[in-house]
């Protein structure tokens, strides 16, 4: 069989899948499919791909203009978290209490990206708990959305950068892949990035985080908003009213998207002026 025949029947093996899971299509899965006599040479002469690993990063940054991870059907969100709470590839790992691996619905409607876990967070091992989590909690309320309901929650690092500096570019360099392989699993139908760093690392982009909010881009051909991150929110009051705007907006693209999530906000959408 030829890659190209094979990828048109994942395509349509996902379109039916989403249909009757969730009511909703979210067909970006690219996958990387080859002839198969095209694959039984490339055994021969590839060299193995190390998650995390200068040949893998190369892979992720050429991800757009075609060349795709190959999705582990095997993969699953439990398999994956066990694997980040054994994890121990950088430093931050000597120094959690608890790894986060993030938590929500599978194939949400929305995954939320932070950047990497605080204090209350490493305490209990979940993401977003502490005050910025509160305020996250009411941005995502605001248009419908809970981590219960319909959303999934992670982080860029899953283990806690001390004194709650930026990840550094080793952590997240070997901790990405954990990201990865969830967005793989969860098939979200649209990314909220939460601050720079995680914009930045997703759209591999050293554009600040104000220019970059609000507008609309693609990671693997998920739609991606990058927004405030929510602990700005509570330094600066005055950027809230922009979050707004962000929240309105990702309310508006999923209510494209979701027959469901229209009928379920249509009330909340006219009161709000949305
Ligand atoms: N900030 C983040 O970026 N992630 C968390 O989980 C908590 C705070």
């Amino acid at each position: 069989m030829t890659g190209s025949q094979k990828n048109t029947l994942a395509y349509f093996f996902d379109l039916a899948d989403a249909s009757l899971s969730t009511g909703y299509h979210n067909l970006y899965t690219k996958y990387a499919f080859q002839d198969d006599a095209a694959k039984n040479d490339a055994k021969k002469t590839a060299d193995p791909v190390i998650p995390g690993s200068t040949i893998d990063q190369e892979n992720r940054k050429s991800d757009d203009s075609g060349t795709a991870p190959v999705f582990d059907a095997d993969d699953s969100l439990e398999k994956i978290a066990g694997e980040i709470r054994m994890c121990s590839a950088c430093k931050l790992s000597a120094q959690r209490k608890n790894a986060v691996p993030g938590e929500g619905i599978s194939r949400p409607l929305v995954l939320v990206v932070g950047e990497g876990p605080g204090a209350d967070e490493d305490a209990l091992g979940r993401p977003f708990v502490g005050r910025a989590g509160g305020l996250l909690d009411k941005m995502l309320e605001s248009i419908g959305l809970s981590r219960e309901k319909n959303c999934f929650i992670a982080n860029i690092v899953k283990c806690r950068p001390p004194n709650n500096r930026d990840p550094e570019n080793d952590e997240s360099t070997v901790c990405i892949h954990f990201l990865e392989r969830q967005i793989d699993v969860l098939k979200p139908l649209v990314i909220l990035s939460l601050g720079k760093i995680s914009a930045g690392l997703l759209l591999n982009t050293n554009e600040s985080i104000s220019r970059l909010r609000g507008s609309w881009k693609l990671y693997r051909r998920i739609p991606l908003l990058p927004t405030f991150h929510p602990s700005y929110l509570l330094r600066d009051e005055h950027q809230k009213a922009f979050a707004w705007e962000d929240m309105k907006s990702l309310c508006r693209r999923l209510a494209e998207l979701s027959p469901l999530y229209a009928a379920e906000t249509a009330e909340l959408r006219v009161s709000r002026k949305i």
